[in-house]
């Protein structure tokens, strides 16, 4: 396990973590990495651990750089437990360390996970000497948890971003250069729509400050290092923080004897026609997270769901408690479903939709038992006449 030098007397030092496949709720198909940053000076400073069944391996490659004892400060850019986890490990060897953390949210955040250790919380843009390089500390609050921040090394460039860019991708390479750069902005669009899709107007806000440094590498806590196309990265975020998609549909939907399927295939027949991209997800073989980047860069959602005992399907409301709690917003949306005799499902998904703060633009579509060639040729129209 050895360390890997990314910059001259600076080591990334985390785990790949290869067989992880949910991360609380979120698939992650390409594994995940914890990353973990060495920096060699006068003082010897650690950006962020690992979590905490990785400290071993945590260690292993520091030690293969520097005894760990040697350890001056452990940066805690986020306290979140991916992150912090191995804190308690990596300070039973390095006993004179001190941990820095944000004010006031990080220090209470490492207090009630860990309990008492040394903590030096620091507020916006102090910064830290360790001899030739400085580390100035800057808040990046709701991105995505009160206590985040950035470490910047202005000497070196590089932003040790924590959260902020990254990506679930489990790779033994570690710059966005030696992987394809399609395959790693579809996981930083995963990753932002499942994690960061809350928090438009912070990252904005974060945004503006970060992009006014000198930056050659942006050094995430997960997936790859961004040295190549950091202004493709930057230019993504600033277009998924505005959640304004122009265009786009998708149709989700789950199903008893196919008749809300052929409903939500006639739906996307009809967005086609309009020469809106559209994509169908059939909540019986698609997770929940794997629709969420889908929703960030789509303007019109539409979903389906039969009548199953006087509710709507499980998987349906699942997925749309998990769109709720991600607060997209600014999209058109509208319900539609077959039913047998009550039908309730349909408005309780307009109702839910109506919660996730999109404009209703259809009316609820219902239809008893199978639809008829009729009813499927009113629904196609429908659908065409949405502005
Ligand atoms: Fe990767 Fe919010 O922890």
């Amino acid at each position: 396990m050895n360390a890997v030098e990314v910059k001259k007397g600076i080591y990334w030092v985390g785990a790949i973590d290869w067989s992880l496949r949910n991360f609380h709720g979120y698939t992650t198909n390409r594994g995940v990495t914890y990353n973990a940053y060495l920096i060699i000076d006068e003082k010897i400073a650690l950006i962020d651990t690992v979590k905490a069944q990785f400290a071993g391996e945590l260690l292993e490659r520091i030690s293969k750089v520097i005894d760990p004892e040697k350890i001056d400060y452990i940066i805690s850019n986020h306290v979140e437990m991916d992150h912090s986890g191995s804190i308690p490990k990596v300070m039973e060897v390095c006993k004179n360390a001190a941990i820095i953390t944000s004010s006031p949210s990080g220090l209470k955040g490492l207090t009630a996970h860990y309990g008492q250790y040394n903590y030096k919380s620091v507020k916006a843009n102090e910064t830290l000497s360790l001899g030739k390089r400085t580390l100035k500390f800057v808040p990046t609050p709701m991105l995505h948890w009160p206590d985040n921040m950035v470490t910047y090394c202005p000497e070196e460039k590089i932003l040790f971003s924590n959260d902020a860019f990254g990506q679930h991708y489990a790779s033994s390479r570690r710059f966005d250069d030696e992987e394809q750069l399609e395959i790693i902005l579809e996981e930083a669009k995963n990753y932002y729509g499942n994690i960061i899709m809350p928090y438009g107007k912070q990252v904005q806000g974060a945004c503006e400050i970060i992009c006014s440094l000198d930056i050659e590498m942006i050094a995430p806590s997960h997936g790859v290092i961004w040295r190549k196309n950091i202004q493709t990265i930057f230019d993504a975020y600033k277009l998924w923080s505005e959640n304004n998609p122009q265009t786009g549909a998708i149709v989700v939907f789950d199903s008893m004897w196919h008749s809300t399927e052929v409903m939500a295939k006639t739906i996307v027949e009809a967005f086609a026609d309009k020469s809106i991209p559209v994509k169908l997800y059939d909540l019986k073989v698609n997770h929940i997270s794997e629709i969420i980047p889908e929703v960030l860069t789509s303007k019109y959602i539409a979903v389906g769901s039969p009548t199953l005992n006087n509710t709507m399907m499980p998987t349906v409301a699942a997925f749309l408690s998990y769109l709720k709690g991600l607060s997209p917003k600014n999209r058109k949306a509208f319900a539609f479903g077959s039913y047998g005799w009550g039908g309730q499902s349909i408005a309780q998904v307009e109702e839910e939709l109506e919660k996730c703060g999109f404009d209703i633009c259809l009316d609820k579509i219902r239809v008893q038992y199978i639809p008829s060639k009729q009813q499927l040729d009113e629904i196609r129209e429908l659908v065409r006449n949405i502005e």
